[in-house]
Parts: C-alpha cells; structure tokens; sequence
C-alpha cells in the first residue's frame, strides 16, 4: 500500500483530496495545481463550491485567475463527499473555533471525519491541518479511522501537519513556508512528508502527530503571550508619558536577543486569540493551568476597553462625550491589508462605541459592506474617505492601518484622530496615541 501511494505521489498521478476550502484549503489547493496535481476540493457550502466551479474567487488575496487556470489543471470542487474515494489524499482543512464557554469546539473536524469515514479505503493517506490540542489526531480520527477495520501505518496513513500561513504577507507562499510532519507510524510520516514535499521547499519531520500538533499551538501561544506583554507595557508607558512605538523601534536595533512585537487594540483572526485555549483546556485534563496563555488573553481582551476609554477622553478635550458624537473607524478587518474580519478587535471596537451612543461609521478598503456575522450585526458600508467625509466626524479612530489610506488626507482633514496604530510617528495637535 504505501508503496504504491508513494509512487502515485512522485509521479503526480495521485489525486489530491482537500476538505475545506478556506483560507488554509484554497491556497494550498492552488499550489498542488500548480506543481500539476489534480485536486479534489470537498466544502459543505456549496455558494463556494459553485464559486470555484465557476473560476471565481471568494478570498481578496486570491485571483480568479489562479482558480480558473487551477481548473484548467483538473481541478474540481464538490459538496458530494461519497466522491473521497476518488482521492489518493485526504487533507482536512476546517475550521477549530471555540464554543460559547470557549472550549474547543472539534464539531467540525469531527463531522468531517465522520463524513469521510465510510468512504476511505485501503492507500488513503489522511492529514489533519486544522490547528487543534495534542492528542486530538490519535484520540479522534486514529480510532474513527480504525472503526471501519483499517490499520493506520499498514492500510490507511494519518499525519498531522499544521497550516502556518500569513495572509497578506508578499514575502512568504504556501511554497517557501516549511512545513512540520508527523506521523501515526514511521509508515505514515513517510507518506507524509512524501506528499508535502512535492509541492513545499522544507517539510520538518517531528516524531509524533501529538507533537506536530503542539508545534503549531506553541508558535501561536508565543505571539499571544508576547502581544499581550507589549499590550501591557504600552499602558504603562502611555501613563509615562513615553511612545511606546518609539521605544519598539529602539528595540528592535538590538541584533540578538529581541524579536518586536507591536501592541493594536486587541487580537485579531481566527488563530491567536483562539488557539492557544485549546491547550489551556487540554492542560486541564492533566491537572495543570497554562498561566501565561490565561494572563495574555486578559490583556488582549481587556485592550479595546482601554481604547474606548482614550476616545472618551480625547472627546473630552473638545467638551464632548463618546453619547452623541460621530466617531469613523478606519479599517475593520482583523490586521492590515486583508479582507478577514474574523475575531477584528475593530468589531467589538465598534459595538462598543455604539452601546455607548456614539453614531458609528467605518471605512475600509477591503471591506466594502459589513458582513453578516453570526454574533454583530452593522447595517453599514464603507465611507469614501475625501476631505469633506473625513471632517464630518467628532473623531477618527484608526484601528487597523491598511497601507492603502491616505494618512496625510486624514492628517489634514479629521479633526480628532485616535491612533491605536503607531501609524503617525511624529506629534500633531489633534492626534491621540492609543
Ligand atoms: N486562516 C489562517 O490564516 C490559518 C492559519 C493557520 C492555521 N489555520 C487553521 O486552519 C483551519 C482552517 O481555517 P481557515 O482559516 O481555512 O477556515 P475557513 O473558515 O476559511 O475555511 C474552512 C472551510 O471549511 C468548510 N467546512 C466547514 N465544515 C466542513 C465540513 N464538515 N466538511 C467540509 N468542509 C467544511 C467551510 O465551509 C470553509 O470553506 C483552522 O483550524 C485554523 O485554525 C488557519
């Protein structure tokens, strides 16, 4: 069995399985097309499956180009999960939220599987990409795999190798970011550092799935923890009267030993404010309390309060209150120069600005309409920023600083401008630093 799919593989006859076609799905769907695989793409939405059916894209910072020259390459979309035995490959790509007490919510993960299940057959390799707790490869999927009589190692291989991706950023590709690997068995590490290598420049091999899936949970812990330190040492500084932008940039000059975080008005996306719980929840089965992630996320959560609070304030030095004033956020996705609104520290931001009664308006380049969001809802679209529209607010409130506004236009033409960003280095007389 595993010879042959390792042939399948080097000779790029193995039809690529992919199951979820998001932001982690999508990409990593377009670079096996790419490499000249041809990929079967399962979604349960089938708005998106008609989309990619159609060579349209429903990701900013994806091209419809790459989706019809992809479909030209074989490429295939479906909501019809009984095709999985189609695939050589299955990669599961779907989402890992928390639930309402903000526990790990593996429903999804777990449908998909179930789904899977009566379709898998004897070459299959499974992979799991979905960022999750150790344990939850050979706790959840080993034995529902093994359910239909399978041996994992010998009929059916299962890896876990998470996704590391930064949306936005033109420096690194699906291609150029390594990727770790691990394996059920040493059978099924070499499938999968097989499949991967032949379209990624660096496969990492670590001994265990359990591992690999605490690989990707430290990488984001490490962020939280230290965004919410910079967070905290921002509102010490503020109190001193020191910019704490300034002293980052100082910093960050250091050549060893320093690595610059930057402080916002709270975390963002669907990865860091919510990954590193499932460890927190995982730790507990063992009697133990991650500290360090518990105390990030009461800074980070606490941060768009502290904002709010500098908008009253700066409000005040106009004889103003937040009850009554027109306040514009500039950008509402979660971090610069994307369209991804998941998690946006802007949203909550905005909730509260408008329970306070504040007459709320926003502007973001890559958020034309405010989308329908399961828990907010704002009958808004994004305000044209000109010289006329920026001076009809009390109060502009950068949140997110996408490199396309204007910043000397809302320089010359706000009246009151909180900066939450860092964006304006130099002082001004109607500037805030948040
Ligand atoms: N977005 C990122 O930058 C990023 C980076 C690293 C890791 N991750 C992780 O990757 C995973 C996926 O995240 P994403 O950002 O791609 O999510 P996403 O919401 O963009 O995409 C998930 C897709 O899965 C589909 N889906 C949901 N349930 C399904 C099911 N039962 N069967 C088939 N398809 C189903 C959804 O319709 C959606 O298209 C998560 O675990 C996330 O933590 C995301």
């Amino acid at each position: 069995m595993k010879q042959s799919l390792l042939d399948k593989i080097a000779s790029k006859d193995a039809r690529i399985g992919i199951v979820g076609l998001g932001y982690v799905g999508l990409p990593l769907m377009l670079r096996f097309a790419e490499v000249g695989y041809k990929v079967l793409g399962f979604d349960i939405d089938t708005s998106k499956v008609d989309a990619l059916m159609a060579g349209r894209s429903y990701i900013e910072h994806i091209s419809a180009d790459s989706i019809a020259s992809a479909r030209q390459q074989g490429f295939e979309a479906t909501t019809d999960f009984s095709r999985a035995g189609e695939a050589d490959t299955l990669i599961l790509c779907v989402p890992t939220p928390l639930n309402k007490y903000r526990e790990p919510d593996l429903s999804y993960v777990l449908n998909t599987i179930d789904a899977l299940v009566p379709y898998l057959r004897k070459g299959h390799l499974v992979s799991l990409e979905s960022t999750t707790y150790p344990g939850t490869t050979d706790e959840e999927l080993l034995p529902r795999i093994e359910s239909r009589g399978f041996k994992v190692g010998e009929d059916v291989f299962l890896v876990f190798s998470p996704e590391r991706e930064d949306p936005g950023n033109p420096n690194f590709t699906t291609r150029t970011i390594p990727k770790v690997c691990g394996g059920v068995t040493p059978a099924c590490l070499e499938t999968g550092v097989a499949l991967y290598s032949a379209v990624i420049d660096k496969v990492v091999p670590v001994s265990s799935t359990r591992a690999a899936e605490m690989t990707k949970l430290l990488e984001n812990i490490h962020r939280a923890v230290n965004i919410g330190l910079v967070n905290e040492m921002k509102i010490v500084a503020d109190k001193m009267n020191i910019d704490i932008f300034e002293v980052i940039r100082a910093a960050a000059t250091k050549p060893f030993g320093f690595v610059p975080y930057y402080p916002g008005p709270g975390l963002g996306g669907h990865c860091i404010p919510i990954d590193p719980f499932y460890l927190t929840w995982k730790a507990r089965e063992y009697g133990l309390h991650t500290r360090f992630i518990e105390l990030a996320g009461e800074v980070n959560s606490g941060m768009p309060d502290w904002v709010v609070g500098k908008v009253a304030a700066a409000l005040n030095t106009r004889k103003k209150s937040i009850n009554g004033s027109k306040v514009l956020v500039l950008g509402i996705a979660y971090k610069k120069n994307v369209d991804d609104m998941r998690e946006s520290p802007s949203v909550f931001l905005m909730e509260k600005l408008r329970d306070l009664g504040a007459e709320v308006a926003y502007s973001d380049p890559h958020v034309p309409v405010f989308p329908k969001m399961r828990e907010h809802h704002f009958d808004l679209s994004s305000v044209a920023l000109t010289a006329e529209s920026l001076a009809s607010y009390d109060c502009v409130l950068l949140a997110t600083d996408h490199d396309r506004f204007d910043y000397e236009l809302i320089k010359q033409n706000a009246k009151l401008i909180v900066d939450s960003r860092g964006r304006y280095q130099q002082p001004f007389d109607h500037l805030v630093k948040a």
